[in-house]
């Protein structure tokens, strides 16, 4: 199985960024658990603060992958364009997030990731990508 996780803007500042809200864990240490937990799964990685860049990933991988795990940042609340993305590849996508969204802000309660996303997990820190890692055993 063959599993890509995309994070979008400002996750590259995991373990600096509000550690009361996403955590003190640097994503790439979490990946190598990930990856330890896994062994039978060949995980990439991709970060980028730059929508077009997560969009140009989502198409590279979208139709030869067996999943993607995204968590799209503060694209989540803004982005059709990461949305209509998703609607044009055939690989399925899991929505994540770290925190959760709900509790928080009302701009964060919008997604456009979710109607195109074959499930949403949020809020249960970076368990959130083991849990989507699950869905698709
Ligand atoms: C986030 C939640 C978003 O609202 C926020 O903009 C992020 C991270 C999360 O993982 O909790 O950058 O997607």
């Amino acid at each position: 199985m063959r599993l890509l996780i995309i994070n979008g803007p400002n996750l590259n500042l995991l373990g600096k960024r509000e550690p009361e809200i996403y955590g003190v864990n640097t994503f790439e240490s979490f990946l190598e658990e990930l990856k330890s937990k896994y062994q039978n799964i060949e995980f990439s990685y991709y970060q980028s603060n730059i929508e077009g860049e997560l969009i140009d990933k989502l198409h590279e991988f979208g139709f030869d992958t067996d999943g993607i795990i995204l968590n799209a940042g503060a694209y989540t609340h803004t982005s059709v364009a990461i949305g209509d993305a998703i609607k044009s590849i055939k690989t399925p996508v899991v929505e994540v997030h770290i925190s959760n969204v709900h509790s928080r802000e009302d701009f964060r309660h919008v997604s456009y990731i979710t109607p195109n996303a074959c499930g949403v997990i949020t809020g249960f820190g970076l368990k959130s990508y083991d849990l989507a890692v699950q869905s698709f055993l």
